[in-house]
Parts: C-alpha cells; structure tokens; sequence
C-alpha cells in the first residue's frame, strides 16, 4: 500500500470489482482495505476515498474527521440514510454506476498521472502537395526529440500513407498499430501507450510509435483525441503526421496542435494546391509553420511562395543525401547535421516558444 493511491472501502463485492476494473483500464492503483480501522491509517494521506453506503456507515461510527476526496459509490440511488455520515466525512460527489463509469475513469487516471503537464506540445505536420515530404519530416522530428532527450509521441493520422513505421524502418518492431489499438472511455494514459506501443529509446529520450498500418482501418477521431491529450498531459511533445485532404481523425488532431508544419516544394503548382490546405488550416485557427522545399525547377524564391500563401516562413530545406535509397532500405537517417534533422530542429524550438 503506498500513500499516493486511493483507497476503495467497500462491502458490495460486484460493485468492489466493478471499481478495481475501472481502475485498472485507468492505470490506477487503488487500495482496497477490508474495514474502517485500516482506513483510518490512510485517511488523511490517500488522494481520494471511494465508499458504498456500507463503508460510508463504518467510517461514520469510528467518527473519522472531514476531508477532501471523498466518493459515495453505489450502483443505484443512495439511500437518504447514508447523506448525514457522508456529508459528514466531506462527501465530494456521488458517483453512481455504470452512469458515472467515464467520469470515475477519468478521474482515476488524474490520480494516477498525477496533475497535467504544462510542457506538453503538439505539432502537425501536412504536404502543401502529394508527397512533398511531410511524412519524413514528422518521422525527423520525431526523432530529433529522441536524440535531444525528450519524450515524443509519433502519431500516423494518414491511413492511406503506407505506415510511419515503414518510413522509420520500424516496420518489423512488434507492437499495436491503429487497428489493433483498442480504446474505450475517451482516455487513455500516456504510461500505457508507452507500455503497449513500439518505440524507441536512447539516452534519456523515447519516442513512442504509433502507426497505421497495412491492412486494418485508421485512426477514429476520438482516439487520435484521447492519444494526443495522454501526450500532452504527460509533457511530451506530440507529432501528428496528417493527411492533406483532412478527415475527421486529422481534424481532432488539427484541433489539439500547438503548430501545424506545412511542407511546400519550391514549384507553382504546390504553391497554388497548399493555399488551399492552408486554407483548410486557419480557419480552425492554427498558426501555420511554412516549410519550403528548395531548390525549385525555375528558381522559385522561397519567400514568393510565403508571399503567394500570406504565411510566415519559418525555413527552407535543401534534398536530404542519400535519403531515397535510404528509406527504401529502412534505414532512416540518424545523420543529425543534415537538412532533415537542421529543420527538424528549427521546428521543435518554433513550438516551443508557442
Ligand atoms: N527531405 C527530403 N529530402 C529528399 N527527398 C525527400 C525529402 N522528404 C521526402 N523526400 C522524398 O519524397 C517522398 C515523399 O515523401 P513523404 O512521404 O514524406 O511525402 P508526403 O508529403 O508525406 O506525401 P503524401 O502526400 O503521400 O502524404 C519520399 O519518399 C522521398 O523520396
Ligand atoms: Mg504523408
């Protein structure tokens, strides 16, 4: 037993395991002790107290003092008799099941989190045009936050895309993709999709993986949600690799990001389709990150493509050596001077400073 996990006094052994099981899919351990006088020693200290009316009376007759955090848990409506001990003890909430089931969820998963990071942030990052690089990028910056040090999460939201970890070279790595990733109650803790995913780790960094797949359907909008928030509560910095024509799971990350990344190739034609992805961006009020990819055919200045979009230009990128036999041998390239990881980085100090 350990004082920073809350305590379960509770006699209704179905209700007992109904509480266990939440809290298990909320990663949260929760105490259960068999009367009041075990409660006693943890009262002041757990985080929270979770009570049936049966445990509620029994509190009630060793007259423990108020306190905060404390949940009256019933399947049902309490009965009348029990308000009086429970306001008593400092009743919280009544959380009633299975009505109050995703609320109990999330609140336990709060507990076992612990209280939301502020350093978390989210970047997304989309092709001004097909295949102008937006996918490798994301897979860069990704791996720039693991070679810094930092904790990265790398989500795939484009189904159509072949797999992320194809283009990471992660493609043999087991592990769920989307489709066998199962989540239920909109929340997830980061800790557990560190524990089911694939990664990868070095120094003190990881980056946690989490791609679509061959066969299989792709990210539902909630998920992508509930994944992108796990991160960010957690202080991680979240790299969404998004399809251009936006779906539904591409928005909910949109949504969420701190800074969309648009990757343009230095050529009219990307500049003309990326006003229209741009488009598609601002007016879910995200600011807009211009990545353009030089050099182009005709000599096109970046910035005549930053004027023709009206976006700011963060940088331009030359072709990464050695990159196209590379990817196609799965090695992705841990050079981390190069073109690639330089942008990278630049893009990880703008979201930063969001
Ligand atoms: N930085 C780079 N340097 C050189 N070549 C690159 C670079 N980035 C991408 N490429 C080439 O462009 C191809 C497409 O890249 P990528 O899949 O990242 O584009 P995309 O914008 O995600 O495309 P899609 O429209 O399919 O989502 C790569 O397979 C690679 O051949
Ligand atoms: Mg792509």
């Amino acid at each position: 037993m350990e004082a920073n996990r809350p305590v379960a006094l509770v006699g209704d052994e179905l209700l007992l395991d109904d509480l266990l099981r939440l809290a298990a899919a909320a990663g949260c351990e929760l105490d259960r002790v068999p009367d009041a006088a075990a409660l006693r020693t943890r009262w002041k200290t757990a985080p929270a107290v979770l009570l049936d009316e049966w445990g509620a009376f029994e509190c009630g007759l060793l007259d423990l003092p108020r306190r905060t955090g404390v949940y009256l848990v019933s399947t049902g409506t309490p009965s009348p008799a029990v308000w009086p001990t429970a306001v008593a003890l400092g009743l919280d909430r009544v959380v009633e099941l299975p009505a109050a089931e995703h609320w109990l969820a999330g609140a336990l998963a709060d507990l076992a989190e612990g209280p939301p990071s502020t350093d978390g942030r989210v970047v997304v990052l989309l092709g001004g045009r097909g295949g102008a690089g937006a996918s490798v990028l994301a897979a860069a910056v990704g791996q720039a936050v693991l070679t810094s040090g930092s904790q990265g999460l790398l989500i795939d939201c484009d189904p159509l895309g072949g797999g992320l970890d194809l283009t990471l070279g992660t493609e043999a790595t087991e592990g769920p993709r989307w489709p066998e990733l199962h989540l239920t109650g909109g929340r997830v803790a980061a800790s557990a999709l560190h524990a089911a995913l694939p990664g990868r780790t070095a120094k003190h960094g990881r980056l946690t993986v989490l791609s679509c797949a061959r066969e299989g359907h792709g990210p539902e909008p909630d998920a992508v949600a509930a994944v992108v928030e796990a991160g960010r509560r957690a202080g991680e910095t979240v790299i969404c690799d998004l399809p251009r024509h936006l779906t539904d799971a591409a928005r909910a990350a949109l949504d969420r990001a701190d800074l969309a990344v648009l990757v343009v190739p230095a050529e009219v034609r990307a500049g003309v389709a990326a006003k229209r992805v741009a488009h598609h961006i601002t007016e879910r009020g995200v600011t807009i990150a211009l990545v353009v990819r030089t050099p182009g055919p005709t000599g096109l200045h970046p910035k005549e493509i930053a004027t023709a979009l009206g976006l700011p230009l963060l940088t331009t990128m030359r072709p990464e050596p050695g990159l196209v036999t590379a990817l196609d041998r799965g090695n992705f390239p841990h050079n981390t001077r190069g073109p690639l990881a330089k942008t990278a980085k630049t893009i990880l100090t703008a979201l930063h400073a969001t």
